[in-house]
């Protein structure tokens, strides 16, 4: 029986294969392998593409948080690191290293509650916690989950009336867009991984920064390279946090193809919200309005129990299908003590047990697409 994984990252690169090899080979013959001439061109080329002042290499999404937030409290507060006391409101329906990041920035995560439609934070618990403590939260992370962007006219209206600062967690949306415009261009800041698997992907870990803030970009470029203008003059506790050259030139080389797989991803989710509808037991994703959902995952819904056994008769088919994510983070023991949960978070704990995302390669053969649909199909209708 064929094997239909996740994404195929061989096919991708046969696609792109001639634009790969010559990027890499262009590396080869010039040999700057540290902020090579890749980086800049990379920067340049997305800060034209989200519609922002700057874009500024790392060497992930992980690190590009964390500089981001770091620039943020040498801004806000003048000091290295935020304080315990200071708080950051996001979702705890995310990849850990959202969180990790307000960890190590300093400040401590408030875990608020997602939209059991979208999985991304509710903006109406984000206002009541807000309400009731207005003082002490210095800014918002939204991660746009799945590909789909938060509300970010309602988030952006809350921040402005509490003065705080909303870094946007582009990791799972590059190219995704909110009422006409790129999410990462609409907050203070925001942060892209170019992790393998994402929608623009790298061969190795890497990521950005983007703002429109002059004195952000020149923290994080800073502190990226050790925490100082000048390597061997530093002013700030910095890291080796760089875009290496050879998967800038490789992002750089994928990006050209980055709205036609984003494309591919909508029609993959187009065919299976078509032929997936009405099926008995299952929720298929919702898209909101305003936003251009780009399909990071395809992620269906099924009560708790039967998502697990779906997944094994699908694995059984030899189809890969992923949970994104088993467990929420104010869960997981490194947030014991150092995140807050202020209300209780039942969607955020139920969705860990229904989701299940489904294989959406962008060059995936209409044939290998019709399979797991039909595998669904008999599932459901077996009563299983
Ligand atoms: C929502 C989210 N934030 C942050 C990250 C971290 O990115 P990276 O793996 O490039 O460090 C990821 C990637 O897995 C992610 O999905």
């Amino acid at each position: 029986m064929k094997q239909i994984p996740m994404l195929d990252l061989r096919l991708e690169y046969e696609y792109m294969k001639n634009d790969i090899d010559a990027a890499i080979g262009k590396c080869l013959e010039h040999q700057k392998w540290i902020l090579g001439p890749e980086v800049k061109e990379l920067e340049e080329k997305i800060a034209d593409y989200l519609g922002v002042k700057h874009c500024i290499g790392a060497s992930s999404g992980t690190e590009a948080l964390v500089l981001a937030l770091r620039s943020l409290a040498i801004i806000r507060k003048g000091q290295e690191y935020f304080d315990k006391t200071d708080e950051i409101i996001t979702t705890p329906f995310t990849f850990t290293a959202t969180g990790d990041a307000v960890l190590r920035s300093g400040a401590t995560p408030v875990f608020i509650d997602i939209d059991p439609a979208t999985y991304n934070i509710d903006t109406k618990k984000m206002r009541e916690y807000l309400v009731s403590h207005p003082s002490r939260v210095v800014g918002i992370i939204p991660v746009h989950l799945y590909g789909q962007s938060c509300e970010m006219d309602e988030i952006m209206k809350i921040a402005r009336e509490h003065n705080l600062f909303v870094l946007e967690d582009v990791a799972q949306a590059f190219g995704g867009m909110w009422n006409g415009k790129r999410l990462g261009a609409i907050g203070t800041a925001g942060t892209f991984s170019f992790f393998p698997s994402k929608n623009l992907g790298g061969f190795g870990d890497s990521g950005l920064v983007s703002t429109n803030d002059d004195t952000i970009a020149g923290l994080v470029r800073m502190l990226l390279k050790h925490g100082g203008k000048d390597k061997y003059n530093v002013d700030h506790i910095g890291y080796n946090a760089r875009l290496d050259t050879l998967q800038a030139a490789i992002v750089l080389a994928k990006l050209k193809y980055v709205d036609e797989m984003n494309e591919g991803r909508r029609k993959i989710a187009e065919i299976y919200n078509r032929e997936l509808a009405g099926t008995d037991g299952l929720s298929l994703p919702s898209s909101l309005a305003f936003a251009s959902h780009v399909y990071h995952q395809y992620t269906i819904r099924l009560a708790k129990g039967k998502r697990d056994d779906l997944q094994k008769f699908l694995a059984e088919k030899q189809i890969s299908t992923m949970v994104y994510y088993p467990v929420p983070l104010h869960k997981m023991k490194v947030f014991e003590g150092r995140g807050k949960s202020p209300y209780p978070l039942p969607e955020s704990e139920r969705a860990p047990k229904e989701v299940l995302s489904l294989p959406v390669e962008p060059l995936m053969q209409s044939g290998d697409l019709t399979s797991v649909v039909s595998v669904i199909k008999t599932f459901c209708s077996s009563g299983k």
